[in-house]
């Protein structure tokens, strides 16, 4: 049985956790490959609502196993908060597995991302502030601690005060203030032996349950414009975020991946720093952040708001293999006159219908526009594509037609029973 992936296909927040809890109905283990807990995956059951960080977002699906794998990068004290909170509100924690392989974000990590932000000046990248940059760098620099050492307290110690130290001597020459070793390690040792018996071998169990014929479907973070190869470097996230980051994020090999779903917002927003070019800064795309709760799932900060970019879209789908589209918050769009579409961006006088790998081009480019009709009224109740006003359905068709894909799924708001199959 393949793996199917999910991945976000523009700057992240595109409702992949909607999405994810909506396909987990009929799946048996759902795979974070990357990322940490900059991710926020919100997703609402009723009147509850959830923010997931580092928890794969199966867990309200009974008996789903939710594994967080190799190319996560986990904060020990973060996912404990996180799996105590969960268990509080009546969820089975039993099922998260956690790879021995995933490399540990500790307080140091993320005193370091705030200290290269503060002194980065224009080069600043509005990060989440997770320590997910430092820790990722950690890892290639060889110089990491993976998640198995949670299981040796002895080993861990060592190897967190001698770390602790190295930074420290980073923070002392920067004029900040020095960690509290000590304190720190009281705190990491909780974590350690809450998360211990969580920590396993998670390779073989993914493979295992794919040899068994069971289903398993991989829940990526951030989006393919945030990648740290193809999104607009170095305005980007530190991991692969792509369908591709699945296989070594998760080891599993490439002819077995089945479906790939691209979840595209039916218009564009971006967190943090960066070129975008169809940003709106007047009334519309007000109206689009008070519309969509366009604000941070993770920081709470406000999302900036634009058009559909078809550009930088088919840009993603084309680098992702997207087999089916599920594109999600049409209803946002339901009180807009008009719908711009940037079918081409102009650089220098030129007009390309390609993604620049330049950010310095990108920043220069200026959106080409289509104009569609609005449809203004609401499509929140709609469950089946019938039931969509006419001008939505010429929309969505134009956006699978940019995007050279097919669209799977629409959805019409934020909870799971609005949404259906095309
Ligand atoms: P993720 O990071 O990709 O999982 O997305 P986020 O959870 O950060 O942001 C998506 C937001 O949109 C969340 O608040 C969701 O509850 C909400 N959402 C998801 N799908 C829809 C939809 O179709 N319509 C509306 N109105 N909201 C949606
Ligand atoms: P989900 O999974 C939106 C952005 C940050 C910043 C850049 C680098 O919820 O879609 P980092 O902390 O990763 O070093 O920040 O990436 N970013 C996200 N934007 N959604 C996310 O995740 C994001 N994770 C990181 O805002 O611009
Ligand atoms: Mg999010």
């Amino acid at each position: 049985m393949p793996a199917d992936i999910l991945v976000g296909t523009q700057w992240g927040d595109e409702g992949k956790g909607k999405l994810i809890d909506v396909l987990t109905r009929d799946v048996d283990m759902v795979v974070r490959f990357q990322g940490g807990s900059n991710a926020g995956h919100t997703i609402e059951i009723g009147s509850e609502k959830y923010v997931l960080h580092l928890v794969p977002s199966g867990i309200f699906r009974p008996g789903v196993k939710c594994v967080i794998g190799n190319g996560v990068v986990v904060d020990p004290l973060g996912l404990m908060t996180e799996m105590q909170e969960l268990a509080r509100r009546g969820l089975d924690i039993s099922v998260v597995e956690l790879s021995d392989r995933a490399h540990l974000i500790f307080e140091y990590h993320k005193r370091a991302d705030a200290m290269r932000e503060l002194s980065a000046g224009n080069r600043k990248i509005g990060t989440t502030r997770r320590g997910i940059g430092p820790a990722y760098s950690d890892k290639a620099n060889r110089v990491g601690i993976r998640a198995g050492e949670l299981t040796s307290p002895e080993t861990l110690k060592r190897r967190f005060t001698e770390q602790a130290q190295r930074y420290n001597k980073l923070f002392a020459e920067a004029g900040m203030a020095e960690l509290d070793i000590a304190e720190e390690w009281k705190k990491l040792e909780e974590a350690a032996r809450y998360l211990a018996p969580h920590v396993t071998d998670t390779v073989y169990s993914i493979n295992r349950m794919l040899r068994a014929g069971k289903k398993v479907l991989c829940e990526g973070a951030q989006g393919a414009l945030l990648d740290v190869d193809h999104g607009t470097y170095p305005f980007v996230t530190s991991s692969s975020t792509i369908s591709g980051g699945a296989c070594s994020g998760a080891g599993i090999a490439p002819r077995q991946v089945g479906t790939v779903w691209g979840v595209l917002k039916a218009y564009t927003t971006r967190v943090g720093e960066g070129p975008f070019p169809t940003e709106l800064f007047d009334e519309a795309g007000e109206k689009l952040r008070q519309a969509g709760r366009e604000f941070g799932a993770t920081t709470g900060r406000p999302r900036r708001c634009g058009w559909f970019d078809a550009v930088a879209s088919a840009y993603s789908c084309m680098i992702n293999g997207v087999d089916r589209l599920a594109i999600t918050k049409l209803d946002v769009l339901d009180d807009q006159p008009e719908l711009g579409i940037c079918v081409g961006y102009e650089i220098d006088g030129e007009v390309t219908r390609e993604f620049p790998g330049s950010v310095e081009k990108l920043k220069r480019a200026k959106p080409v526009y289509e104009w569609l009709p609005g449809w203004r009224c609401s499509t929140a109740g709609a469950r089946a594509w019938e039931e969509l006003p006419v001008n939505a359905r010429k929309y969505l068709d134009r956006l699978a037609e940019l995007t050279d894909s097919q669209i799977g799924i629409v959805s019409v708001g934020p909870r799971r029973d609005q949404t259906f199959l095309v």
